[in-house]
């Protein structure tokens, strides 16, 4: 049995201060001391010895487990003291390493067009709302006076979600002045900014998505002097003192009597040039008097209130703001492109 525990003892120390992780030192101490340990095996057959010999193996066995406790107790901190060392290894910092760059972005200069916008209307006690992109045709047709058969409700020109043509992506914001007579108390005064969409091909002036700004103003005693006086005072500010517009007549089923209402064009100042056409004019939005029969659809008595409202392309807005030549420009967000602004 002696001989037995001195193997015990050297194999162990070796085994011990072999070990380089502290997994590898515990497999180590469960195979010498654990309850199924080569020592504790050893210690099982004391009964069989006689009464001289058990206290001396007894001790001897004691000295053993003493000198692995504390071979094991040394290993721990060693490889403890290690892995500290391989970890700070590990994580070593270069702060000299040259950073890297970061890109901030900015503003695009459509959103920037819209920003001044609506400055311009919140100083005019208007107030700014969002709707919904998918749309019922309710709000997008029906409450707004263009009835089945219309040629914008035709599947060519409007994206549908479903084959009774009642669910769909708003192809005008003007839905948002339903939803604005609906639900707000009177007198209104909003604008609703957003996207809409249209089965359009892209070129330099066209993209089945771009975005609109709608107007709307209900009170009582509304004219059509109103809707003038306001949208130049619109023009005037977005495009600088000066800026001349004209109203021409115009079919929009929601409004009677309609109009359209170009800017003189900021390349040629009106004579005629390739950016207008030849026409010396661009044109801007569509306006006009909110009809009777909409006012009416939304709850409103026509002969009490009166209202104006117009829909602007808020790319072409910004074209004009920022003398951009091509709508495309607009959605490729070529950086190059975009920092001029
Ligand atoms: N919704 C029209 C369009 O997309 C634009 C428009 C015209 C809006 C007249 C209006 C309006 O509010 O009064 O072409």
């Amino acid at each position: 049995m002696k001989a037995q525990l001195e193997a015990i003892r050297s194999a162990a120390l070796d085994a011990i201060n072999g070990t380089q992780t502290t997994a590898e030192l515990d497999a180590v101490r469960v195979q010498y001391l654990g309850k199924k340990g080569e020592l504790t095996a050893v210690l099982k057959q004391m009964g069989k010895l006689s009464p001289e010999e058990r206290p001396v193996m007894g001790q001897m066995a004691n000295e053993v487990r003493a000198a692995l406790e504390s071979a094991i107790e040394s290993q721990s901190a060693v490889l403890a003291e290690k892995a500290l060392a391989d970890k700070l290894a590990a994580e070593t910092l270069d702060v000299t390493i040259p950073g890297k760059e970061v890109k901030i972005g900015h503003k695009h200069p459509m959103y920037l067009a819209l920003d001044e916008i609506k400055d311009i209307f919140v100083g005019m006690g208007f107030t700014v709302l969002d709707g919904p992109e998918v749309e019922l045709a309710t709000y997008n047709f029906d409450k707004l006076n263009a009835e089945e058969g219309h040629p914008s409700r035709d599947w060519s020109d409007t994206f549908y979600f479903d084959e009774d043509s009642r669910v769909m992506l708003r192809s005008q914001t003007s839905p948002m002045q339903v939803r604005a007579m609906e639900t707000m108390e009177l007198p209104i005064r909003i604008i609703a900014p957003g996207r809409v969409y249209r089965k359009d091909e892209v070129d330099a002036t066209h993209s089945p998505m771009f975005h609109q700004v709608e107007g709307m103003v209900i009170d009582k005693n509304v004219t059509m002097a109103d809707l003038k006086g306001t949208l130049n005072t619109v023009v005037e500010k977005l495009y600088g003192e000066g800026t001349k517009t004209r109203f021409r007549p115009h079919h929009f089923p929601f409004t009677e009597p309609s109009c359209e209402m170009d800017v003189q064009c900021h390349k040629c100042g009106g004579v005629g040039c390739p950016t207008c056409k030849g026409e010396g004019w661009i044109e801007l939005l569509g306006a006009g008097m909110v009809h009777p029969k909409v006012l009416e659809m939304a709850g409103i008595d026509p002969e009490v209130y009166s209202g104006w409202a117009f829909g602007m392309g808020l790319e072409r807005t910004a074209m004009r703001r920022f003398k951009i030549a091509d709508l495309r420009l607009i959605f490729e967000n070529d950086v190059r492109f975009l920092e001029q602004f």
